[in-house]
């Protein structure tokens, strides 16, 4: 295999290296061009462009393939739990009982949130959107730790086992309370008793006087559901936690900085998007070919369709979907929504227009389904996302705080506005 590759610009010629992943992706090294030849690449959107070298997670989107530290995603959802996987993925290697215990242990015993945080949520109108409470709340929970949000390196990470497995509890118990504050209801208390998933929706759902009981497996289809969230790579918001944690900032302020980049339509918000879009087509009476053929003509987008890095199916959406149906039909709920988005499926791979640009469903085409038969409301299901995907913010955080060599990440650009002018004087304009 060729080891060097060449630019040509001009008459010059300028060799750089070619660096292999270990699942044999290929990348020039062009860390020197600009040095060389005065020239930098121009990549909008970062289609082409490395920004890491990273061990965490592979994807190949042209095969749909998806593994963690090279364990496939099909596996880890068959045959692990959430908290097991977040520990794999953090640390690199499946968790021995001991590690998981201790995980499990450190992640229970941290998932109350101090009180004076409580009176945080007094000052937020009850109509404000749970992402930006979740963002606000991740960053101001740094302020109750000093000593593990220092933004000395070595400070943080000498915390950081103490910091992951709080940040994996109360990113839950914050979302719990975010609802609980909407709903005008008081908070509930942790039960340590109860797993993750489970002790979730008790956070979400039990009263004073009524207790959550998780029937027909929906604590177990919110594990799942986490799970296939935990990590995916160099997406929006991971690529924002990595660029805040370059310059040095704490991880309590990366990850909050990540829950903002995830709220957008176009990443995590799809979830939300997707339920609205059903909801509407259900509405208007279509059974999903009006909408098909308004995406066609420009004029609506599918949501939870179409992947930057798939061009295949999302092997996430496949689970997911399996999943979804099971949960319904073990609840004994008929969703019309189930059906259009089974409909609509059907008709956009059968489609010239979505075969052709390699449009297939996503992650979030049936976890809004899956979350709305286990009781979640709409506007909480970016939250979830967040939930699920503090393990892949978490690990890729570490990644760049333990590298010696890692360099504050800082783009280039074109400038294309004016050139050189004089001021003008107000009156004169
Ligand atoms: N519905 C209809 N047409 C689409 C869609 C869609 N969902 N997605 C892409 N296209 C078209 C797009 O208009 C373009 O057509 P043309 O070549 O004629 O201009 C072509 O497909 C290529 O699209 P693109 O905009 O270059 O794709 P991208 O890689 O920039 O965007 C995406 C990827 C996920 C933002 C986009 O597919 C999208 O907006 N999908 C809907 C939102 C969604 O489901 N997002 C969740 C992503 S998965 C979870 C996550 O990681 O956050």
């Amino acid at each position: 295999m060729e080891t060097t590759g060449t630019i040509r610009l001009g008459n010059e010629n300028f060799e750089f290296p070619i660096i292999e992943g270990s699942e044999g992706e290929k990348a020039l090294d062009t860390r020197t061009l600009r040095g060389k030849s005065g020239c930098i690449t121009f990549d909008e959107g970062y289609g082409n462009t490395g920004s890491c070298l990273s061990d965490i997670t592979f994807i190949d989107g042209e095969k749909g393939i998806l593994r963690h530290r090279g364990y496939p995603i099909e596996q880890l959802a068959e045959r692990s739990l959430f908290l097991e996987t977040a520990y794999l993925i953090i640390y690199g290697e499946l968790p021995t009982e001991e590690q998981l215990a201790k995980l499990r242990k450190n992640v229970t015993d941290s998932a109350s949130i101090h009180t004076g945080m409580h009176h945080h949520f007094d000052g937020f109108p009850t109509n404000a959107h749970p992402m930006a409470i979740l963002s606000s709340m991740l960053n101001s929970l740094g302020a109750y730790y000093p000593e593990m949000s220092t933004n000395d390196r070595e400070q943080d990470l000498a915390h950081f086992d103490e910091t992951a497995a709080l940040l994996i509890s109360k990113v839950r118990t914050i979302a719990a309370m975010t609802y609980r504050m909407k709903q005008g209801l008081p908070f509930v208390f942790p039960d340590h008793s109860r797993r993750y998933a489970e002790n979730f929706l008790h956070m979400m759902f039990s009263e004073p006087y009524n207790s959550y009981q998780s029937d027909h497996g929906a604590a177990d289809a919110l594990d799942l559901f986490l799970l296939l969230h935990a990590d995916h790579e160099q997406n929006c918001s991971t690529s924002t936690v990595r660029m805040v944690a370059s310059g040095g900032a704490n991880l309590f302020a990366s990850v909050s900085a990540g829950v903002c980049a995830l709220w957008g339509p176009s990443h995590g918000g799809a979830n939300m998007a997707v339920i609205k879009m059903l909801e509407e087509i259900h509405q208007a009476g279509d059974d999903g070919s009006g909408f098909i053929k308004a995406a066609k003509e420009g004029k609506a987008k599918l949501m939870g369709f179409g992947h930057r890095v798939y061009k295949n199916y999302d092997p996430r959406a496949k689970i997911l979907g399996k999943s979804a149906e099971h949960v319904l039909s073990g609840i004994g709920i008929d969703d019309p929504l189930l059906d259009i988005a089974k409909h609509l499926e059907k008709a956009a791979l059968e489609d010239e227009y979505f075969i052709k640009r390699k449009l297939y469903p996503n992650v979030d085409f049936y976890s809004g389904i899956l979350l709305k038969a286990i009781g979640i409301p709409v506007e909480m299901f970016t939250v979830m996302f967040a939930i699920g995907r503090m393990p892949g913010w978490i690990a890729n955080w570490k990644e760049i705080a333990e590298n010696p060599h890692s360099r504050i990440h800082r783009p280039r650009q074109i400038y294309t506005g004016p050139t050189i002018r004089d001021f003008v004087k107000m009156g004169d304009r």
